[in-house]
This record gives C-alpha cells, sequence and structure tokens, in this order.
C-alpha cells in the first residue's frame, strides 16, 4: 500500500524529538529524498516547533498515546514510526501494538528493559509473522554497543577469518549531560523493579534477560557493580550506567543471529577511570553513585535528583555541540589474539548524537527496507539492519567505526 510518509518523528514536541527534526531537515529537507512528518498530542506545540525550524513545509500529525483513533490514523500514513515519546513503559503500549498490527516498521530510543521484555513476549511472534522491524534501543543506548560488536566481528572475521570469543566495551570518554525525558525514564525502571523482585531477578539482574525464553544461558555475569581493575587495560573501571541496557541488546543480537560467536561468547562493558591512587579512588565514587541511580528512596539519589532536569529539557545546543563520547571495544579470539576498534560520536551522546542515530536508523528502514536482512520481530539494530545502517551512521550521523591499529 503507498504511504504518504516514508517516517514520522513522533513526541518531536520534547527534547530529542525535536533535535530529530532537526536533523531530518538539515539532512534531507522536507519531501525529497526522505518524506517525513513531525507528529505529536499537542498541535499548538507543534506549530511552534515548525516555526522554530523555520520551515512551514514541515508536516504536521496530531496523535495522543491514549486516544487509539489518532493513533491509529498516524500509523496508518507511513512506513516508519520513530518515537521519542517516552516513558515508553507509560506512553508505548498503544503505538507499539498498532505498528505491528498494520505492519508500520518503528524505532525507538527506549532503555527501559523491562517494557523491552514485555513488548518481546507480547508481540516477537505476531510481528515475525507480519515482517514488521520492532526496533528498541536506536541511540547512544545501544547503536554504539551493538553496532560496535557488529562491526568489530566484521574485521576480526576479514582479518582472522574466526570471530572474537570475548568483547569488552569501555567508555573512555564523553561529555554531555541528561534530558528530564531520561531521568524520568531511569526512575520509572528503578521504581518498577523496586516494587518487582521477580523482575529484578529475572530481567534487570540476568545477563540474557532479552534473551529468547529457553534461551537465557551462557558465559557471561551480571554488570559491573564496584570499582576494579583491568588488567588489558592496565586500569581502574567503574560500573557504566547503561551497561544494564547495552549488554542484555548485544546478547539478544547474538541469539537472534543464531550464536555465529559461539555459545562461549563473552561481552561486557565498564567506564574506564585510568590507572593510579587517584582514578581507583574516582572509578569508587563512580561506582557508589551509579548504585544510587538505580535505587529510588535512598537519600544519595534525592541528592543527585536536585541537578537533573525535568521532562523537556536537556544540555544545552552549546554542550550538545561540545560535546563528544569516545568508547574502545576490544576483542580477543580464542587463541589470544586482540582487535580495538574505536567508536567516536561528534555531538554529546545522550541527544546530539543519539538524535542523528535515531534518525538515521528511522531513514534505513524507510529507504532500504528491500535489501535489509530478513530479520522480523522485536529485535535489535544490528540485526534488523547491519551493514546499511553502519553506512548511514558511518557517511551521515558523525558516529564512526574504526579499527585501531597498533
Ligand atoms: N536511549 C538513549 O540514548 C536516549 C537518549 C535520549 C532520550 N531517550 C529517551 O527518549 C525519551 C524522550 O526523552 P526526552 O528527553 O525527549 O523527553 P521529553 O522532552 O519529556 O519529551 C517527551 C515527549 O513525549 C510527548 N508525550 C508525553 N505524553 C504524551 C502522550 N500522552 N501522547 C503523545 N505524546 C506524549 C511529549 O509531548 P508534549 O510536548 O505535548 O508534552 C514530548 O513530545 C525518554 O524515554 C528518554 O529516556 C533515550
Amino acid at each position: 500500500m503507498s504511504k504518504t510518509y516514508d517516517v514520522i518523528v513522533w513526541g518531536a514536541t520534547g527534547f530529542t524529538g525535536r533535535l530529530v527534526a532537526e536533523y531530518l531537515l538539515k539532512q534531507y529537507e522536507v519531501g525529497k529524498e526522505v518524506s517525513w512528518a513531525i507528529a505529536g498530542r499537542n498541535k499548538a506545540k507543534l506549530e511552534k516547533v515548525r516555526e522554530e525550524l523555520n520551515n512551514a513545509e514541515i508536516p504536521l500529525v496530531v496523535a495522543d498515546s491514549h486516544d487509539r483513533e489518532s493513533l491509529e490514523a498516524m500509523v496508518k500514513q507511513t512506513k516508519v514510526v520513530c518515537t521519542t515519546v517516552g516513558p515508553y513503559a507509560l506512553y508505548g503500549n498503544l503505538l507499539l501494538e498498532l505498528c505491528v498490527e498494520h505492519s508500520v516498521d518503528y524505532c525507538d530510543l527506549t532503555g527501559e528493559v523491562q517494557w523491552m521484555r514485555r513488548t518481546i513476549d507480547a508481540h516477537h511472534e505476531k510481528a515475525q509473522e507480519n515482517k514488521v522491524k520492532i526496533v528498541h534501543c536506536c541511540g547512544f543506548d545501544s547503536i554504539p554497543s551493538d553496532m560496535g560488536v557488529f562491526f568489530l566481528q566484521q574485521e576480526a572475521q576479514k582479518r582472522w577469518e574466526a570471530y572474537a570469543q570475548e568483547i569488552k566495551y569501555r567508555l573512555m570518554g564523553a561529555k554531555g549531560g541528561p534530558s528530564g525525558g531520561t531521568v524520568a525514564s531511569l526512575d520509572n525502571v528503578a521504581i518498577e523493579a523496586k516494587e518487582d523482585p521477580k523482575l529484578m531477578e529475572e530481567v534487570i539482574l540476568n545477563p540474557y534477560g532479552l534473551n529468547p525464553k529457553g534461551e537465557q544461558v551462557g558465559k557471561d555475569v551480571p554488570d559491573l557493580n564496584e570499582s576494579a581493575y583491568d588488567e588489558d587495560f592496565q586500569a581502574w573501571i567503574a560500573p557504566f550506567v547503561m551497561a544494564v541496557i547495552n549488554t542484555k541488546v548485544v546478547r539478544r543480537s547474538h541469539a537472534l543471529s543464531h550464536y555465529p560467536y559461539g555459545k562461549n561468547f563473552r561481552y561486557e562493558e565498564a567506564t574506564h577511570v585510568g590507572p593510579g591512587f587517584v582514578n581507583r579512588v574516582k572509578a569508587s565514587i563512580t561506582a557508589t553513585v551509579t548504585d544510587a541511580l538505580f535505587n529510588p528512596g535512598s537519600i544519595l539519589k534525592w541528592v543527585i535528583d536536585q541537578f537533573l532536569p525535568d521532562p523537556g529539557q536537556g544540555p544545552s545546543k552549546h554542550q550538545r555541540e561540545t560535546g563528544f563520547f569516545k568508547i574502545i571495544l576490544l576483542g580477543k579470539s580464542a587463541d589470544g589474539k586482540t582487535l580495538k576498534v574505536k567508536v567516536k560520536g561528534d555531538r554529546d551522546p545522550g541527544y546530539g548524537s543519539t538524535s542523528k542515530m535515531l534518525a538515521e536508523a528511522a531513514v534505513c528502514l524507510a529507504k532500504d527496507r528491500e535489501n535489509l536482512p530478513e530479520n522480523f520481530g522485536v529485535i535489535t539494530p544490528s540485526t534488523a539492519m547491519g551493514a546499511h545502517l553502519l553506512n548511514r551512521l558511518q557517511e551521515n550521523s558523525g558516529v564512526t567505526f574504526s579499527v585501531v591499529e597498533e
């Protein structure tokens, strides 16, 4: 069936959705190679966003998460819905259900693992039947991890004719800041986990919590939750707040691909802090703060909250443009060879780079559809889009993947 739009960005009145629209306008203009529209629940707010973007040609679509009719009308008009309406566990259910029902591809920025588990259980099979791609985690979590592993393994094959058996992700540096929407989403995960010990045990603390049921075993252990010394990097490391999402996405990709790296494949993530005593102390402090983020009701969490933004707010343009991230992935072969890959972003991770990654994922789903891997269901960025997404990211988004030659 012919569609009016390639992509509709739902949530364009929010902090991140607006950045996605800004990027699409700059990269693809309006009504040219990619036909796209902005959507939200409030027409006046959408008009204001359009005015601020200074382009009266951008089409507007009004749809509220609680109004089935408006959501269905939106879904039917487009090939892909790209949503930044979060917390997704609160506002995302009906949209996702309708995308599956109407065979409309979908991408989002959720990092809410509890919700992802629920969407997998409720929709994966039907989405496979309907040949729909439902792709969570198309931002800083988890594209650098998922596509970084994909890239590293391609390079390992070229060099070794074998895959790495173990990969370590180290966040070497980043500059940016959180938005109120992300804070609200993280808080929602922590609150749900605290209220439901089964969810904590079966999904959040389970390294394979997003794997298909019956396939939740492997060599990996729960994510790092204290400071430690890493011999490979000769440095102190600390827990990485997004590891709880990213590591599970990487393992789900592996499972959905039928374990090409072998059943003994291991993957973990941490923040690189550095060598020496001062960094040892910094690593311990980082571990304490990370722990508090997942501990609603603690005094430290209350103190941290005083410095965090409200929904709709986030890092300034200057902070985004001077922001960056740098990740090193270290792969090891079964016979001890090593390969390092660098993943870099030219904007702050959470918003500047995230909005470009999400927009490119949406465009990839819409424009490269015929050539994408034949994987459907509630899947991951690498299994949904593979090399096509990698190429678009490398060419357009300022997120680069390269081998570190040593
Ligand atoms: N994975 C990552 O790397 C990453 C990075 C950034 C953000 N995120 C996630 O992205 C999400 C959005 O973050 P944000 O900072 O952009 O949040 P935000 O500024 O609070 O924006 C939320 C958007 O949702 C809309 N909305 C709220 N309730 C709605 C409803 N009932 N129907 C339709 N729309 C509704 C809001 O519309 P109104 O303007 O009308 O209120 C707004 O457009 C969060 O879940 C966050 O965690 C993830």
